[in-house]
């Protein structure tokens, strides 16, 4: 097994719908398995598939090593659907395609949500709290959605200069990461800190 490099800030895959699964393969499995470790790896609490350059409905989440995780199973979420929300709360979110950056966001309390799981099979299930953030801002992700776009046009003018580094791969980060305009190929010239 091996982790897979984040896509940053700026690279179009992330601005994309991601879709709809209708069979799970193989490769689909080795996916979820390599976003597993490279979420872990990265100390990252959520990985939506076009983080990694798939535009697949595929996120993984897991918040079982936060305290207001504890008990809390990791989840393999396939072709969500949100089905009813309630409530509002404030948090300070961030996201592994865009390190160093983080900001209040607005999100609902309580959501249901649809779901296939790893065997395609129709789930259902309520969450609230953290988990139902995570739920939505990886959900965010698949329809080509950022936190940022959740923000005020003030708040994303004083981020600015900050994106366009993070878009030229100015920014240091733990985990191997692809930058916007690089084919993913010319792995020599990925920024890697270790
Ligand atoms: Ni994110």
């Amino acid at each position: 097994m091996s982790t897979l490099p984040i896509y940053l800030y700026g690279n179009d895959v992330l601005k994309k719908k991601a879709k709809k699964v209708t069979e799970v393969t193989d490769a689909d499995i080795k996916l979820v398995k390599e976003m597993f470790e490279t979420m872990h790896e990265s100390n990252g609490i959520g990985l939506a598939a076009n983080q990694v350059g798939e535009l697949k409905q595929i996120l993984v989440v897991d918040i079982s090593d936060m305290e207001v995780g504890e008990g809390t199973k990791p989840m393999v979420v396939i072709n969500p659907e949100i089905v009813d929300e309630e409530g509002e709360w404030e948090m300070e979110e961030g996201c592994l395609s865009i390190p160093d950056v983080r900001e209040k966001v607005w999100r609902a309390e309580k959501i249901r949500l649809k779901y296939n799981d790893i065997n395609m099979n129709d789930c259902e299930v309520e969450a609230d709290g953290m988990l139902a953030r995570v739920l939505l801002h990886e959900i965010d992700h698949l329809n080509g959605v950022l936190f940022l776009d959740h923000l005020s046009s003030t708040k994303r003018t004083l981020l600015r200069s900050r994106l366009k580094k993070i878009s030229k791969g100015d920014v240091e980060t733990q985990y191997e990461v692809v930058i916007a305009g690089e084919p993913k190929s010319k792995s020599k010239s990925k920024k890697i800190v270790l």
